[in-house]
């Protein structure tokens, strides 16, 4: 897989320790910054991180799991709450604030999303790892939840 990955200035350190944990596991990582822990607003690095990872929709129908677009991404903010609320608004961005390794695995198996995010104030490196592993080898389920995520495209139009 490719992983974007961006933060705001509360998660520049927990980036750098998220990336080399991804490319540990064999991915691939684009890192859209910051790169200092200058203080920045995290909306604008959620939207670019956003914007490039909505790009590969295209690549997929709407009823598979976006793991076969190829890409992820990963926002860090604080709490996550932020970089989520602002992902969220972007048109095929379904952005899920994970604190363990369950809310990762549900994120992708019943809401097919497509970022990650969560909060380098609240969880410590191992529940990282834990969140990260979990997101990474969890499939989403279909099913039922299919018209469910469907339902959610619907108001992007
Ligand atoms: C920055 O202090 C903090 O507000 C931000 O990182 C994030 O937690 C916002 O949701």
């Amino acid at each position: 897989m490719k992983y974007f990955i961006a933060t705001d200035h509360a998660g520049v350190e927990i980036k750098n320790y998220t990336k080399e944990l991804l490319e540990k596991m064999g991915h691939e990582v684009e890192d859209l910054g910051p790169f200092n822990t200058e203080r920045v607003d995290y909306p604008d690095f959620a939207e670019k991180l956003a914007r490039e990872v909505a790009k590969f929709s295209e690549k997929i129908s709407e009823e598979e799991d976006w793991k076969n677009s190829g890409v992820f991404g990963i926002l860090i903010c604080g709490t996550g709450i932020g970089m989520s609320i602002t992902a969220n608004k972007i048109p095929n961005i379904r952005a899920g604030l994970c604190h363990d390794a369950y809310t990762a695995e549900m994120a992708r198996a019943h809401n097919n999303a497509n970022v990650l995010c969560f909060g380098a104030r609240v969880v410590g490196k191992g529940t990282i790892e834990s969140i990260v592993k979990a997101w990474d080898s969890a499939k989403f389920e279909g099913g039922r939840h299919l018209n469910r995520v469907q339902k959610i495209g619907k108001l992007d139009r």
